[in-house]
């Protein structure tokens, strides 16, 4: 989970959030291991920014994965950052409810493990349309 968290950490640093200065990193495990990590990327044009979590799916997608088996985010200082809903619903594309979220502080500390399923209870996934 440490390199998770670090990697997360790292892209953090990489955001560009000059208007809210909401900073966040996050991180994602893909089914083979590897790690892949995003940062929010805001814009003048404020409705078109996104999250940091769409930055790492995005990641973990191109380099042609389709599975996220672990998360971890954080935002500024030692507050929780769990993922919007926006995001939770994202994240649910590409993993099962047993998933878990770790919500770190900036400095990388764990605050709370959460499953996808506690934060997107009964949840609408690819499989409702098969
Ligand atoms: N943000 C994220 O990157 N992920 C979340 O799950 C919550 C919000 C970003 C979006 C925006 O750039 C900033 O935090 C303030 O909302």
């Amino acid at each position: 989970m440490r390199d998770l968290v670090e990697a997360a950490m790292a892209a953090r640093k990489k955001a560009h959030a000059p208007y809210s200065k909401f900073y966040v990193g996050a991180a994602m495990r893909d089914e083979k291991g590897r790690v892949h990590a995003g940062a929010n990327m805001e814009n003048a044009a404020y409705p078109q920014g996104w999250c940091a979590e769409c930055s790492a799916i995005a990641h973990l997608i191109m380099a042609g994965s389709t599975r996220i088996t672990e998360v971890a985010v954080m935002g500024n200082g030692e507050a929780l950052c769990t993922p919007c809903g926006g995001c939770r619903q994202k994240i649910r594309e590409f993993a099962g409810g047993d998933v878990k979220i770790h919500c770190c502080t900036e400095s990388g500390r764990l605050l709370q493990t959460f499953t996808l399923e506690e934060l997107l209870p009964a949840s609408f996934g690819p499989e409702h349309l098969k």
